[in-house]
Protein backbone atom coordinates (compact mmCIF):
# COMPACT_ATOMS: atom_id res chain seq x y z
CA UNK A 1 0.00 0.00 0.00
CA UNK A 2 1.23 4.00 -0.76
CA UNK A 3 1.11 5.47 2.36
CA UNK A 4 2.54 9.04 0.85
CA UNK A 5 4.57 9.13 3.82
CA UNK A 6 8.27 9.46 2.31
CA UNK A 7 7.82 13.94 2.73
CA UNK A 8 6.06 13.83 5.81
CA UNK A 9 7.45 14.89 9.38
CA UNK A 10 6.38 12.69 12.52
CA UNK A 11 7.27 12.84 15.88
CA UNK A 12 7.19 9.39 18.09
CA UNK A 13 7.38 9.42 21.46
CA UNK A 14 8.56 6.05 23.27
CA UNK A 15 10.39 5.64 20.21
CA UNK A 16 13.52 3.81 22.38
CA UNK A 17 11.59 0.31 22.66
CA UNK A 18 8.82 -1.64 22.07
CA UNK A 19 6.35 -0.41 19.51
CA UNK A 20 7.75 3.24 19.66
CA UNK A 21 11.41 1.66 18.55
CA UNK A 22 9.16 -0.62 15.70
CA UNK A 23 7.00 2.63 14.14
CA UNK A 24 10.01 4.89 14.15
CA UNK A 25 12.16 1.89 12.34
CA UNK A 26 9.28 0.89 9.63
CA UNK A 27 8.51 5.04 9.20
CA UNK A 28 11.93 6.34 8.58
CA UNK A 29 12.27 3.18 5.80
CA UNK A 30 8.81 4.44 4.11
CA UNK A 31 11.24 7.59 3.77
CA UNK A 32 9.65 9.47 6.64
CA UNK A 33 11.16 12.12 8.76
CA UNK A 34 11.31 11.01 11.97
CA UNK A 35 11.85 12.86 15.53
CA UNK A 36 12.16 10.18 18.25
CA UNK A 37 11.47 11.12 21.41
CA UNK A 38 12.25 9.01 24.57
CA UNK A 39 14.27 9.52 28.44
CA UNK A 40 16.34 6.39 27.94
CA UNK A 41 19.26 7.52 25.79
CA UNK A 42 21.00 4.49 25.17
CA UNK A 43 18.28 2.77 24.06
CA UNK A 44 16.97 5.78 22.02
CA UNK A 45 20.28 6.26 20.48
CA UNK A 46 20.41 2.52 19.33
CA UNK A 47 16.59 3.19 17.60
CA UNK A 48 18.18 6.40 15.90
CA UNK A 49 21.73 4.46 14.97
CA UNK A 50 19.57 2.09 13.16
CA UNK A 51 16.91 3.99 11.49
CA UNK A 52 18.63 7.64 10.85
CA UNK A 53 15.55 9.24 13.60
CA UNK A 54 16.41 12.09 15.25
CA UNK A 55 16.88 11.46 18.92
CA UNK A 56 15.30 14.04 21.64
CA UNK A 57 16.01 12.79 25.27
CA UNK A 58 12.71 13.78 27.09
CA UNK A 59 10.43 13.36 29.87
CA UNK A 60 7.08 13.62 29.02
CA UNK A 61 5.85 14.69 32.81
CA UNK A 62 7.10 18.45 31.79
CA UNK A 63 4.87 20.24 29.67
CA UNK A 64 7.56 22.75 28.72
CA UNK A 65 9.10 19.80 27.30
CA UNK A 66 6.44 18.82 25.16
CA UNK A 67 6.07 21.65 23.65
CA UNK A 68 9.49 22.02 22.83
CA UNK A 69 9.90 18.59 21.28
CA UNK A 70 7.00 19.70 19.09
CA UNK A 71 8.28 23.49 18.04
CA UNK A 72 11.73 21.86 17.22
CA UNK A 73 10.09 18.86 14.99
CA UNK A 74 8.34 21.55 13.32
CA UNK A 75 10.50 24.96 13.26
CA UNK A 76 13.63 22.64 11.81
CA UNK A 77 11.22 20.98 9.14
CA UNK A 78 8.87 23.56 8.40
CA UNK A 79 5.40 21.85 9.23
CA UNK A 80 4.53 18.68 11.27
CA UNK A 81 2.22 16.18 9.95
CA UNK A 82 1.96 13.76 12.82
CA UNK A 83 2.37 12.64 16.22
CA UNK A 84 2.28 8.97 17.70
CA UNK A 85 2.17 8.70 21.84
CA UNK A 86 3.64 5.79 22.15
CA UNK A 87 5.43 6.08 25.75
CA UNK A 88 3.70 4.85 28.36
CA UNK A 89 4.60 3.32 31.83
CA UNK A 90 2.22 0.52 33.70
CA UNK A 91 2.43 -0.24 37.62
CA UNK A 92 1.00 -3.79 38.76
CA UNK A 93 -1.31 -2.64 41.89
CA UNK A 94 -4.74 -3.55 42.51
CA UNK A 95 -7.31 -0.92 43.72
CA UNK A 96 -6.26 -1.94 47.55
CA UNK A 97 -2.58 -1.36 47.20
CA UNK A 98 -2.18 0.81 44.75
CA UNK A 99 0.03 4.17 46.20
CA UNK A 100 -0.76 7.76 45.43
CA UNK A 101 2.57 8.07 44.10
CA UNK A 102 2.04 4.96 41.76
CA UNK A 103 -1.53 6.28 40.87
CA UNK A 104 0.45 10.09 40.26
CA UNK A 105 3.53 8.35 38.27
CA UNK A 106 0.76 6.01 35.32
CA UNK A 107 -1.87 9.01 35.65
CA UNK A 108 1.19 11.97 34.82
CA UNK A 109 2.85 9.83 32.12
CA UNK A 110 -0.03 7.93 30.44
CA UNK A 111 -2.47 10.99 30.83
CA UNK A 112 -1.21 14.28 31.46
CA UNK A 113 1.31 13.69 28.97
CA UNK A 114 -0.74 12.81 26.22
CA UNK A 115 -2.75 15.71 26.82
CA UNK A 116 0.15 18.24 26.67
CA UNK A 117 1.77 16.58 23.62
CA UNK A 118 -2.15 16.10 22.13
CA UNK A 119 -2.31 19.94 22.52
CA UNK A 120 0.62 20.80 21.64
CA UNK A 121 0.58 19.17 18.51
CA UNK A 122 -3.14 20.18 17.80
CA UNK A 123 -2.55 23.75 17.95
CA UNK A 124 0.41 23.58 15.25
CA UNK A 125 -1.34 21.73 12.98
CA UNK A 126 -4.90 23.94 13.37
CA UNK A 127 -2.51 26.76 11.89
CA UNK A 128 -1.13 24.48 8.80
CA UNK A 129 -4.69 23.50 8.75
CA UNK A 130 -3.37 19.82 8.27
CA UNK A 131 -2.19 16.67 10.23
CA UNK A 132 -2.78 13.43 12.17
CA UNK A 133 -2.61 13.03 15.74
CA UNK A 134 -2.52 8.99 16.78
CA UNK A 135 -2.89 8.03 20.82
CA UNK A 136 -2.20 4.58 22.24
CA UNK A 137 -4.37 3.38 24.24
CA UNK A 138 -4.95 -0.43 25.31
CA UNK A 139 -7.64 -3.10 25.37
CA UNK A 140 -7.75 -1.90 28.64
CA UNK A 141 -9.35 1.16 28.09
CA UNK A 142 -12.36 -0.84 27.24
CA UNK A 143 -12.56 -3.80 29.80
CA UNK A 144 -10.67 -3.99 33.10
CA UNK A 145 -8.21 -6.38 33.95
CA UNK A 146 -7.32 -6.85 38.01
CA UNK A 147 -4.34 -5.93 39.47
CA UNK A 148 -3.38 -2.87 37.16
CA UNK A 149 -5.78 -0.46 38.34
CA UNK A 150 -4.06 3.09 37.13
CA UNK A 151 -3.01 1.86 34.19
CA UNK A 152 -6.84 0.58 33.42
CA UNK A 153 -7.60 4.10 34.17
CA UNK A 154 -5.61 5.84 32.52
CA UNK A 155 -6.39 4.03 29.30
CA UNK A 156 -9.71 4.70 29.55
CA UNK A 157 -8.58 8.46 30.11
CA UNK A 158 -6.44 7.91 27.11
CA UNK A 159 -9.63 7.24 24.78
CA UNK A 160 -11.66 10.22 25.88
CA UNK A 161 -9.10 12.46 24.80
CA UNK A 162 -9.13 10.99 21.92
CA UNK A 163 -12.60 11.33 21.08
CA UNK A 164 -13.47 14.53 23.02
CA UNK A 165 -10.52 16.68 21.18
CA UNK A 166 -11.47 14.86 17.98
CA UNK A 167 -14.64 16.79 18.40
CA UNK A 168 -12.45 19.81 19.52
CA UNK A 169 -10.59 19.62 15.55
CA UNK A 170 -13.10 17.87 13.54
CA UNK A 171 -12.88 20.53 10.18
CA UNK A 172 -9.91 21.74 10.96
CA UNK A 173 -8.07 19.60 8.75
CA UNK A 174 -6.27 18.09 11.93
CA UNK A 175 -7.11 14.14 12.27
CA UNK A 176 -6.56 12.40 15.87
CA UNK A 177 -7.41 8.78 16.38
CA UNK A 178 -6.17 5.81 18.59
CA UNK A 179 -5.25 2.63 18.37
CA UNK A 180 -5.71 0.20 21.06
CA UNK A 181 -3.29 -2.84 21.34
CA UNK A 182 -3.66 -5.75 22.95
CA UNK A 183 -1.05 -8.17 24.49
CA UNK A 184 2.38 -7.47 22.48
CA UNK A 185 5.30 -8.65 22.85
CA UNK A 186 7.51 -5.91 24.47
CA UNK A 187 9.23 -5.11 27.58
CA UNK A 188 6.40 -3.67 29.01
CA UNK A 189 4.51 -6.64 29.30
CA UNK A 190 7.03 -8.41 31.59
CA UNK A 191 8.26 -5.35 33.46
CA UNK A 192 7.25 -4.93 37.61
CA UNK A 193 6.56 -8.74 37.34
CA UNK A 194 10.27 -9.37 38.50
CA UNK A 195 9.72 -8.16 41.97
CA UNK A 196 7.45 -11.77 43.04
CA UNK A 197 8.30 -13.76 40.04
CA UNK A 198 11.36 -15.23 38.97
CA UNK A 199 12.49 -15.80 35.32
CA UNK A 200 10.94 -19.08 34.46
CA UNK A 201 7.66 -18.03 36.31
CA UNK A 202 7.51 -15.03 33.93
CA UNK A 203 8.05 -17.30 30.98
CA UNK A 204 5.04 -19.44 32.17
CA UNK A 205 2.56 -16.60 32.57
CA UNK A 206 3.82 -15.07 29.06
CA UNK A 207 2.83 -18.24 27.90
CA UNK A 208 -0.63 -18.21 29.57
CA UNK A 209 -1.48 -14.78 28.41
CA UNK A 210 -0.62 -15.69 24.57
CA UNK A 211 -2.40 -19.33 25.05
CA UNK A 212 -5.69 -17.00 26.48
CA UNK A 213 -5.94 -14.70 23.26
CA UNK A 214 -8.09 -16.13 19.82
CA UNK A 215 -4.92 -15.87 17.76
CA UNK A 216 -2.77 -17.87 20.33
CA UNK A 217 0.53 -15.84 20.32
CA UNK A 218 1.37 -12.16 21.51
CA UNK A 219 1.09 -9.33 19.02
CA UNK A 220 4.71 -8.16 17.51
CA UNK A 221 5.28 -4.23 17.75
CA UNK A 222 5.05 -4.36 14.15
CA UNK A 223 1.78 -5.32 13.87
CA UNK A 224 0.58 -2.18 16.01
CA UNK A 225 2.88 -0.50 14.38
CA UNK A 226 1.05 -0.81 10.84
CA UNK A 227 -2.08 0.49 12.29
CA UNK A 228 -0.13 3.65 13.64
CA UNK A 229 1.22 4.09 10.43
CA UNK A 230 -2.11 3.69 8.31
CA UNK A 231 -3.68 6.32 10.65
CA UNK A 232 -0.47 8.62 10.58
CA UNK A 233 -1.39 8.22 6.50
CA UNK A 234 -3.54 9.96 4.66
CA UNK A 235 -5.17 6.33 3.53
CA UNK A 236 -7.23 7.23 6.70
CA UNK A 237 -8.44 10.27 5.65
CA UNK A 238 -11.89 10.33 7.17
CA UNK A 239 -10.92 8.62 10.22
CA UNK A 240 -11.71 10.77 12.84
CA UNK A 241 -11.86 9.89 16.95
CA UNK A 242 -11.47 6.74 16.02
CA UNK A 243 -10.17 3.62 17.38
CA UNK A 244 -8.37 0.59 15.53
CA UNK A 245 -8.38 -2.38 18.22
CA UNK A 246 -5.21 -4.87 17.32
CA UNK A 247 -5.67 -7.31 20.01
CA UNK A 248 -5.89 -11.02 18.11
CA UNK A 249 -9.32 -11.39 18.90
CA UNK A 250 -9.42 -11.14 22.68
CA UNK A 251 -11.79 -8.61 23.21
CA UNK A 252 -14.80 -10.40 21.08
CA UNK A 253 -14.57 -13.09 23.70
N1 LIG B 1 2.94 -4.17 25.56
C1 LIG B 1 1.65 -4.33 25.65
O1 LIG B 1 1.15 -5.46 25.79
C2 LIG B 1 0.71 -3.13 25.52
C3 LIG B 1 -0.65 -3.40 25.34
C4 LIG B 1 -1.54 -2.32 25.18
C5 LIG B 1 -1.06 -1.02 25.18
N2 LIG B 1 0.28 -0.80 25.37
C6 LIG B 1 0.72 0.60 25.31
O2 LIG B 1 1.53 0.78 24.18
C7 LIG B 1 2.48 1.83 24.40
C8 LIG B 1 3.87 1.32 24.07
O3 LIG B 1 4.14 0.23 24.95
P1 LIG B 1 5.37 -0.77 24.77
O4 LIG B 1 4.85 -2.10 25.12
O5 LIG B 1 6.06 -0.52 23.49
O6 LIG B 1 6.24 -0.28 26.03
P2 LIG B 1 7.81 -0.21 26.30
O7 LIG B 1 7.96 -0.28 27.77
O8 LIG B 1 8.54 -1.19 25.44
O9 LIG B 1 8.16 1.28 25.78
C9 LIG B 1 7.66 2.41 26.43
C10 LIG B 1 8.66 3.54 26.23
O10 LIG B 1 8.14 4.72 26.86
C11 LIG B 1 9.24 5.43 27.42
N3 LIG B 1 8.80 6.33 28.50
C12 LIG B 1 8.18 5.99 29.65
N4 LIG B 1 8.01 7.08 30.41
C13 LIG B 1 8.52 8.14 29.74
C14 LIG B 1 8.65 9.52 30.02
N5 LIG B 1 8.23 10.05 31.18
N6 LIG B 1 9.21 10.33 29.09
C15 LIG B 1 9.68 9.79 27.92
N7 LIG B 1 9.61 8.49 27.61
C16 LIG B 1 9.03 7.66 28.51
C17 LIG B 1 10.15 4.32 27.96
O11 LIG B 1 11.48 4.77 28.19
C18 LIG B 1 10.05 3.26 26.86
O12 LIG B 1 11.07 3.40 25.90
C19 LIG B 1 2.32 2.23 25.86
O13 LIG B 1 1.52 3.40 25.93
C20 LIG B 1 1.57 1.05 26.47
O14 LIG B 1 0.80 1.42 27.58
C21 LIG B 1 1.16 -1.81 25.54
Amino acid sequence: MNHDLGKKTIVVTGAASGMGRATTLKLTELGATVYAADRNYPALKETCDQSGAEPCVIDIRKAEECNALIEKAHNEQGKLDGLVNFAGVIKRSGLLECTDEEFDFVIDVNVKACFYLCRAAARQMKKQGTGSIVNISSIWSEIAASGVFGYCVSKGAVSQITRSAALDLAGTGVRINEVRPGETNTAMLASERGYTMSQQEIDIKLKTIADSIPEKRLADPSEIAAAAIFLLSDQSSYMQGASITVDGGYTIC
